[in-house]
């Protein structure tokens, strides 16, 4: 599968269930509303793999919500596992610890855990719960890393004035997990951008992006993602961090080569759009067959289109008017 912008399609994002343990205040919920609750099975899932890898899609990356709060976990990995090259997963860390080897032993090939604080009164705060502590994912991050998750990928949203000081505390225990770090920019759609909340907690990644250049021993161009990688040594352990850099940012779209299934059974060709969005699991509940559900696939790709676009020569010249007015 191609779509109209020459992407080719090879990874299917899959959103298990809405429900999380956890309620981030910044949290994008993956372009879905958190209420609903109509998730699919074990079967459904399967039948979907198999058809989406006959089309082309390689890799599968789970989330949710919290993937890990579905008591058929280990069931949904074991069976798209026999279709795609690569299943992975991302989960907020908490019920990591005692799953990361079933996880594995199925089939499961890394995982992402996101964290965004090592500090736990500010982890309490951010991911509004009081159950779950910040070392409890910081466990589950390193048993991940043991049992051969890897690489593990720690996602970390930056929070202007929240963690925007913890750097070097994250690359330090980055470094002693045996993990890879995200550095990821608060993303939200072009409506979402004015409100208060937005404004206040969105960090610009680019003066990261500068500081990282400084105090890295090697910087080095990851070709499959276009993007840079940072390397250091802390305690004498190696330890890699990345930077994701979303908003206004068409080499980002331009890269982007994955659809998503919603918990509800949406195919979606974007996270920030519902364009194109089209029911699947309506379908295939009444009965459709293989090329019916193929046909749902293709005409979700033909209609991607990047969220952001490139900023046409002429509109540059009117920004930099406007900048030097
Ligand atoms: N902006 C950027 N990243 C986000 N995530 C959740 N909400 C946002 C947002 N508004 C991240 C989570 C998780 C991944 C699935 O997306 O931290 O790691």
């Amino acid at each position: 599968m191609i779509d109209p912008y020459g992407r080719p399609i090879t990874s299917l994002r899959i959103t298990l269930t809405q429900r999380c343990n956890l309620n981030c205040f910044y949290c994008h919920r993956e372009g879905e509303s958190g209420a609903e609750r109509n998730e699919m099975t074990p079967e459904e899932l399967g039948r979907i793999g198999r058809i989406a890898a006959e089309l082309g899609i390689k890799r599968i990356k789970l989330t949710g919500g919290e993937p890990l709060v579905r008591a058929d976990i280990v069931d949904i990995v074991r069976v798209l596992a026999l279709y795609v090259e690569e299943v992975s997963l991302t989960t907020n860390g908490t019920l990591l610890e005692s799953l990361a080897e079933p996880l594995k032993e199925t089939g499961l090939a890394r995982v992402n855990v996101s964290l965004d604080t090592l500090d736990s009164g500010k982890y309490m705060s951010i991911t509004n719960n009081s159950i779950h502590g910040v070392q409890n994912v910081m466990r589950g991050i390193k048993r991940a890393a043991e049992a051969g998750l890897n690489p593990v990928k720690i996602n970390t949203v930056l929070l202007r004035g929240i963690n925007d000081e913890e750097l070097d505390a994250m690359i330090d225990f980055t470094a002693e997990a045996g993990a890879i770090l995200q550095l990821i920019e608060f993303e939200t759609t072009k409506e979402g951008e004015g409100t208060e909340e937005y404004r206040k907690y969105h960090a610009d990644l680019r003066p990261v992006e500068k500081r990282l250049e400084r105090m890295a021993e090697e910087v080095r161009y990851n070709e499959l993602h276009r993007r840079k990688k940072y390397l250091f040594h802390r305690n004498g352990r190696p330890a890699e961090v990345e930077i994701v850099r979303p908003m206004h940012n068409s080499e980002f779209c331009a890269n982007c080569k994955r659809i998503r299934l919603t918990s509800e059974g949406l195919l979606r060709g974007c996270l920030l759009t519902t364009y194109g969005s089209t029911d699947l699991l309506t379908p295939m509940r009444s009965g459709a067959d293989d090329d019916e559900i193929k046909e749902i696939f293709g005409k979700v790709v033909a209609m991607r289109r990047p969220y952001w676009m490139p900023v046409p020569e002429s509109k540059k010249e009117e920004s930099a008017a406007e900048v030097l007015k």
